[in-house]
């Protein structure tokens, strides 16, 4: 049992990272699922229902979001129909679309779920309670378990890791676009990485052009934000899973990009 994670797609240089190397990894790695996180997909901002399906063509079968999930409206149309799309589950009750879902494979099914971080993020709901009322749901249902933890603080993700440590597979954090270097499975076998990092341009700044961050920073004027252009990078992790009790057996990370080629 092993589990694809591909980190926050941002933009089209994002989504060509996506095309070009999502089936090269999968013929690699041969994972029983692949996941991806497209909250940026769509210009940096949220996502639309083409690059959505985009992905699922690419080889994904589950699709998470974040804090940008609601930046192209695009997205209020077909959230509840897109059945392998799921957003941040403590967002509060009544808000489009869903937290977690399952994805059957032959007979096992996976569970995958998304959570946000309410440190320097806007908040919403308890992610902590959320995950609880969640496993409480799946009641046992399945021992494979995977949480794209979108948050900005590492205190927070790692405190997430630590509530989860022997209750889920994995928690993988987004949403940050640097990949962290701290890759572990926890004593009670879940599997833990504070970032995935970010699939998209190699040169801006998180991915925005350099120029108008710069401008940001140097100015404190407000500037409006575009997808960096010219070079890019795919973020992504793989993670094995024991067969029978969903605990985590390895974690490795994938970067992708002019300094890290990909070796096949
Ligand atoms: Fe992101
Ligand atoms: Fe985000």
């Amino acid at each position: 049992m092993r589990i694809l994670f591909i980190g926050d797609v941002v933009g089209s240089p994002g989504r060509k990272m996506v095309k070009e190397y999502t089936m090269k990894l999968k013929q690699q790695y041969k994972p029983t699922i692949t996941v991806i996180n497209g909250e940026n997909a769509a210009s940096g901002k949220g996502i639309t229902e083409k690059i959505y399906k985009g992905f699922l063509d690419a080889g994904a079968q589950i699709v998470t979001l974040g804090n940008h999930s609601w930046d192209n409206r695009e997205i209020f149309e077909f959230i509840d129909q897109a059945k392998a799309l799921i957003r941040p589950a403590n967002y509060p009750a009544g808000v489009p679309g869903k937290g977690y879902t399952l994805f059957k494979y032959n007979q096992i099914e996976i569970a995958v779920i998304n959570l946000m971080g309410r440190t320097f993020l806007p908040a919403i709901d308890c992610p902590f309670q959320k995950v609880d009322e969640i496993l409480e749901e799946l009641n046992g249902r399945t021992p494979f378990i995977f949480v794209d933890f979108h948050a900005e603080a590492t205190s927070e993700k790692q405190a997430m890791g630590w509530y989860l440590d022997g209750r889920v597979s994995a928690v993988v954090g987004t949403h940050t676009h640097v990949q962290t270097a701290d890759e572990r499975i926890l004593p009670q076998g879940t599997a833990y990485l504070t970032d995935v990092g970010m699939t998209g341009p190699y040169d801006g700044i998180l991915g925005v052009e350099k120029e108008a961050v710069l401008h940001r920073f140097l100015t404190s004027l407000p500037v409006r934000f575009n997808v960096a252009e010219g070079r890019e990078q795919l973020s992504a992790v793989v993670i094995d899973l024991n067969p029978k009790t969903g605990q985590a057996t390895s974690i490795k990370r994938i970067l992708i990009n002019e300094d890290h080629p990909f070796y096949a």
